[in-house]
């Protein structure tokens, strides 16, 4: 297989990865059956506008929020975005736009962007390097020792897996499907887990995280997201390396 994708344009893409290329194409078939018919539509202009590089201008509008360098805004809960696998982020970004992640700032951007414009920020985001700072003190001991042993060993007795053991040893994530919990801040961390027991985030594949998050009480929660919101990000994740520049 070629290195560069069918679906993407020279002026706008940067050369894949073979296994990134076909990851890029599954993900582009999927968005193509789940975009609504107004989006199919408006696609033909809207890829000639990718292919004129208008990701670019579309990534200093995210910048307002997500930071220069995607490092995201703890206080303000806009999470980070550099280094994370490119089809979570192509995924979240479809999941603002149908609803099935239900955000009021992010929805309306999502919407707006052509399948061609979200492929090329998921990968511009992915290729950025994640923040090698802690978002966040470390928690009491008491606390500390809670989010550790459910970060690490998970709780058996109340049926809730370990959470490296999806996102990874250090929760540095697993590409394409799992995200990074590391240099994320505890409130978002926190959110997140709560929108999945309202059910306001109900875009996760097999209802993985939804189950998680109806086991864990709010004392877990909050132990579990301070405890990694103080990890320090190791300084690079060689996981999502093939979809980095070379
Ligand atoms: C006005 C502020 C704002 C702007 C501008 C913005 N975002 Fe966001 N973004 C947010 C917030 C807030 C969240 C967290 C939503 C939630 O809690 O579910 C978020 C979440 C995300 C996520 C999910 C990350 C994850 O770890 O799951 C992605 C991907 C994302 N934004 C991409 C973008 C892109 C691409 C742009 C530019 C086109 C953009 N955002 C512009 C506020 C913003
Ligand atoms: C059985 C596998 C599994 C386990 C165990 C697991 N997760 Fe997840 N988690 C996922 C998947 C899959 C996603 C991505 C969901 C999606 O695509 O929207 C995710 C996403 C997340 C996110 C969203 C990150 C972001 O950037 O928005 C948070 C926060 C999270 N998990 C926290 C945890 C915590 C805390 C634990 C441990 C208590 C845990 N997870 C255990 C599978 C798992």
């Amino acid at each position: 297989m070629k290195t560069q994708s069918a679906t993407c344009k020279p002026a706008s893409c940067q050369p894949l990865h073979a296994g990134q290329a076909s990851r890029v194409l599954r993900l582009a078939m999927v968005c193509a059956l789940s975009v609504p018919l107004a989006a199919i539509v408006t696609a033909g202009s809207a890829e000639a506008a990718t292919a004129a590089g208008s990701a670019v201008p579309a990534m200093t509008t995210c910048i307002a929020c997500h930071g220069a360098k995607g490092e995201g805004n703890s206080a303000a809960g806009y999470p980070r975005l550099a280094g994370l696998p490119a089809d979570y982020i192509a995924a979240q970004l479809q999941s603002f736009a149908q609803g099935t992640r239900a955000n009021s700032l992010m929805a309306p951007m999502a919407k707006a962007l052509s399948d061609g414009q979200i492929i090329a920020l998921a990968h511009d985001y992915s290729s950025l390097k994640p923040p090698v700072a802690a978002y966040g003190p470390m928690p009491a001991v008491a606390q500390a020792e809670l989010g550790q042993r459910l970060a690490e060993r998970g709780d058996w007795a109340a049926g809730i897996a370990s959470c490296f053991r999806c996102h990874g040893p250090g929760g540095v994530g697993v590409a394409p499907s799992f995200p990074p919990l590391i240099g994320q801040s505890a409130g978002y961390i926190e959110a997140q887990i709560k929108a999945w027991k309202d059910g306001s985030r109900h875009n996760d594949p097999q209802d993985l995280m939804h189950t998680i998050a109806l086991r864990l009480t709010d004392a877990d929660t909050q132990a579990v997201a301070a405890w990694l919101a103080a990890q320090k990000p190791p300084a690079s994740t060689p996981r999502h390396a093939s979809a980095q520049r070379h």
